[in-house]
């Protein structure tokens, strides 16, 4: 029997991570499904960083304990400790794909006497453990966590991406440590829309990842409805997904494979700025970028051209809050100039997560760079590392659910 049980309960907990796009998922080819009109590739990012100065463990994932007893009478969820409606559509496609995995499973025989039943109620306790401010997908790493916990209670097996993808489409690549392609598939019903391991967290372990932290705002539109409207409206949109997204999909798969860091940085920058750009050509326009956004894409071409190759790459999402990857060699000296150019204006830690040492920056570099500082830009940094995939949490204490299937007071 999976999990721990109590009585007839039993009761699963995982985690997922979080992850970045490379090579950007924007629009849908069928929006019930979640089917996109372009692959895209992504960075799974780790789930625990170091201790931070402030002896808090700094971690960006998702847990979800999940529970089933043939005495629970409905489906039920908690996200963040409020109970939230299990109605939601998204919600509902992921719980009828893991149940008809489930009954799968039985049908083919394939499956021990003690096997949980797919009409067994569920209830679902999650919690998100990255700050808000740092603008990160929460969905992505809470619907790959859902849909994990679920299939390790109820024993369902076979294509999980192509269930968390239900959930929220980036969700597909949490559901993978390292590097994860999602291809777009070309079936109607979505069966080869699924996510795959191009490399595993161990392949280059020199790659470091900074997630500047911005802006606390909320982002003005939200991803769903923002791809819809540049599907409509943005001929852009069409283009990039027709013309430049297989190239570049090849293209980054290579540089991955090969640690080319430069051609991944180069192919890193350019596909946020043309994800961007739809976002312009976008009509009424959706403008994500803000101008310290603006500020650390000059600041990172800057200092590219300053050492005369591609050391830093910039990506950005639906927000302003900016994620770079650089190699271990070069994150001190690019961490200073962060500090240099947007120095903090509160006695807050400015640097949270992995450790980066410090040094002295060369006189020459702030003035070849030539920008005026922009103090208070950027919030706090956190500083990580490529990750593994969602992980299952055998410690008991760990649920977040109490022993009758019910909201522990501090989850
Ligand atoms: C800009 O996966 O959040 O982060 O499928 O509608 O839930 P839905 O959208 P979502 O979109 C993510 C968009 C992005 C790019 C990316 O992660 O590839």
């Amino acid at each position: 029997m999976p999990g721990d049980s109590g009585h007839d309960i039993t009761m699963v907990t995982c985690t997922a991570p979080v992850n970045i796009a490379v090579i950007k998922y924007w629009g849908k080819r069928d929006e019930d499904l979640i089917l996109p009109i372009n692959s895209s590739l992504s960075v799974t990012l780790h789930q625990d960083q170091c201790v931070s100065l402030t002896f808090r463990l700094l971690q960006l994932k998702s847990t979800t304990t999940v529970a089933c007893s043939p005495r629970f009478k409905e489906d039920r969820i908690w996200l963040n400790g409020k109970e939230e409606n299990i109605n939601q559509p998204r919600l509902q496609s992921c719980l009828r794909e893991i149940r008809r995995l489930v009954r799968k499973r039985h049908i083919d025989g394939n499956v021990s006497s003690s096997a949980l039943s797919s009409h067994h109620k569920v209830h679902i306790c999650s919690v998100n453990n990255f700050p808000t401010a740092a603008g990160l997908a929460s969905s992505a790493a809470g619907y790959a966590c859902l849909v994990y916990s679920l299939a390790r209670l109820l024993g369902a097996e076979g294509e999980l991406s192509e269930v968390a993808r239900q959930g929220s489409g980036s969700a597909c690549r949490s559901m993978y440590g390292g590097f994860v392609q999602w291809r777009m598939g070309t079936q109607r019903d979505g069966t080869d829309s699924v996510a795959q391991q191009v490399e595993p967290e161990s392949h280059w372990p020199e790659l470091r990842v900074l997630i500047l932290v911005v802006s606390a705002e909320r982002k003005p539109v939200g991803s769903t409805a923002g791809m819809e409207t540049s599907v409509r409206t943005s001929s852009l949109l069409k283009h990039r997904a027709e013309r430049v997204v297989p190239q570049r999909m090849e293209e980054m798969v290579h540089a991955i494979r090969q640690k080319d860091f430069a051609a991944f940085g180069e192919l890193t920058m350019k596909d946020s700025n043309q994800f961007h750009a739809t976002c312009l050509d976008t009509y009424p326009p959706i403008f994500y970028l803000n101008d310290v956004s603006r500020h650390i894409i000059s600041l990172v071409h800057r200092y590219n051209q300053h050492c005369g190759e591609t050391r830093v790459a910039y990506t950005f999402d639906a927000g302003p809050n900016a994620v770079i990857y650089a190699l271990q060699q070069h994150i001190s000296e690019f961490v200073e100039l962060l500090k240099y150019f947007f120095p903090t204006e509160t006695n807050g830690e400015f640097l949270k997560g992995l450790p980066v040492s410090s040094v002295t920056l060369p006189e020459d570099l702030t003035k070849a760079i030539g920008m005026e500082p922009l103090p208070g830009g950027i919030s706090y940094i956190i500083s990580t590392k490529v990750g593994p995939g969602p992980q299952v949490q055998e410690d008991p204490s760990l649920h977040l659910l109490g022993p009758g299937g019910m909201l522990k007071v501090n989850a």
